[in-house]
């Protein structure tokens, strides 16, 4: 009897001639017997190449052990038939031995549709042991990546808070819109501190972490989901998970090399995308080569700038012009001012005029939500909901959304040219 966990793995023989795959049959039921774990069961044998493809479609076994020359197809185009009309069905082609080590017959096999290629004599235990793995193949679709892929509307979303000067906001408005996520999409969000001087995050927050980026990040060559979660700590309000930056200075530290670290930060995002729908990234100004890596992976880049003076607009375009230069789409470049008011020495036309790109958002200038929330450590859109501040927050994060809705919808179209629409 099967195991828990074991199944019956359903295969399809082809014997062009009486008996071809009596003995492949007979080594297969031996090696079931040695190793007692799972069953093979052949539903059929297929008697010419047009018959093996059919009995795949119709079928719908795991496996379909094609010879390579059959009457009339060849298993070559079987196989193609086969990716084709049952593309959960894994052809196998049975090439003898000599031949089927040329990297040819392989090539070829594999481009016709085939997932593998053995010799007919490859011993029982090696045969029962590829029958196993290619039947797993499809219990991918229970993993949960595997709704990432397919179901456009959890595909993870990187947003970088960015700005080019310090003191913009960017850590009060990337928490606050980082918890207005956490609320709506529970479990789901996730802001990391991106080595933010003196840790003004966790503080934003009230967090008291027990760890750190610059900690994670001498896990470098070997983290994993499991180190990565035992670093985060969690907003209580919100549920927003938080990877705290350096207390007390910027960097992860002088241990890693530049190209260890973005190693490190190229398996941190990697690891944060596959657990996590949205990962928002607190990024200061002019970090070089770290932060042109996490921009260079963020689908969005909101673009804080001020309108205090000639110099805030003038370093906003310039780190505008950057980003467009490093090939970053201007479509995800998210421009919003912040500390908006009546009596700001510029306006958005001014800052729309140097940067070249229309300003999506304003954030008003509102100092009794700013400041009375960063000092309780609760953020505003928690503490001070009906303020200017909070509004603001949550209008861009309508606007991120609906770019994301819009984003979304390019691909349908994309995918289904021609549809309704
Ligand atoms: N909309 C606003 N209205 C009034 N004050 C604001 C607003 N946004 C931010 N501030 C104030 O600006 C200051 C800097 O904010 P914050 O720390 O978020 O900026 P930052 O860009 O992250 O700075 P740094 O570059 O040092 O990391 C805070 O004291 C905050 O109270
Ligand atoms: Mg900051």
């Amino acid at each position: 009897m099967a195991d828990e966990g074991t199944r019956n793995i359903r295969i399809v023989l082809t014997a062009p001639h009486p008996g071809a795959s009596d003995e492949l049959q007979e080594r297969i039921a031996e090696a079931m017997d040695a190793s007692g774990v799972g069953e093979v069961d052949v539903v059929a044998v297929a008697h010419d190449g047009l018959e093996a493809a059919q009995m795949a479609a119709q079928l719908a076994p795991d496996i379909i052990l094609l010879q390579e020359e059959m009457p009339g197809m060849s298993g070559y185009e079987a196989a193609g038939l086969v990716s084709l009309a049952a593309p959960d069905v894994a052809s196998v082609l049975l090439v003898d031995a000599e031949r089927g080590e040329s990297t040819e017959v392989v090539a070829r096999a594999l481009r016709a549709g085939a997932r593998a290629v053995i010799s007919p004599s490859t011993p029982a235990d090696q045969l029962l042991d590829l029958l196993g793995e290619l039947s797993a193949i499809t219990e991918a679709r229970k993993r949960p990546e595997y709704e990432l892929v397919t179901d456009p509307s959890k595909m993870p979303v990187t947003i970088a808070v960015t700005g080019a000067k310090g003191g913009t906001g960017k850590s009060i408005l990337s928490v606050n819109l980082a918890v207005t996520f956490a609320r709506k999409y529970a479990g789901q969000v996730v802001l990391v501190d991106f080595y933010g001087q003196f840790g003004n995050v966790a503080l934003m927050l009230d967090l008291s972490p027990n760890y750190h980026i610059g900690e994670l990040a001498a896990f470098v060559g070997e983290l994993d989901s499991t180190i990565l979660e035992t670093h985060l700590a969690t907003h209580a309000d919100s549920g927003l998970r938080v990877l705290a930056g350096h207390p007390g200075s910027a960097g992860v530290g002088g241990r890693l090399t530049a190209e260890q670290e973005i190693g490190f930060l190229a398996d941190l995002v990697g690891l944060l995308r596959r657990q996590y729908r949205f990962v928002f990234f607190d990024i200061p100004p002019l970090i070089g080569e770290a932060s042109d890596y996490i921009f260079s992976r963020a689908q969005y880049i909101v673009l804080i700038s001020a309108l205090v003076d000639i110099s805030a607009v003038r370093d906003t375009s310039q780190l505008y012009r950057q980003l467009v230069d490093h090939r970053i789409a201007p479509e995800r470049i998210k421009l919003v001012v912040n500390r908006y008011s009546r009596s700001n020495e510029l306006t958005l036309q001014d800052i729309e005029q140097a940067t070249g790109t229309k300003v999506v958002h304003q954030i008003p200038e509102d100092p009794a939500a700013a400041i009375g929330s960063i000092n309780e450590g609760s953020p505003a859109v928690v503490s001070r909901s009906g303020t200017p501040l909070a509004r603001g927050v949550r209008e861009l994060a309508e606007l991120l959304e609906q770019s994301m809705a819009e984003e979304r919808q390019r691909r349908q179209r994309a995918a289904h040219p021609g549809g309704e629409g």
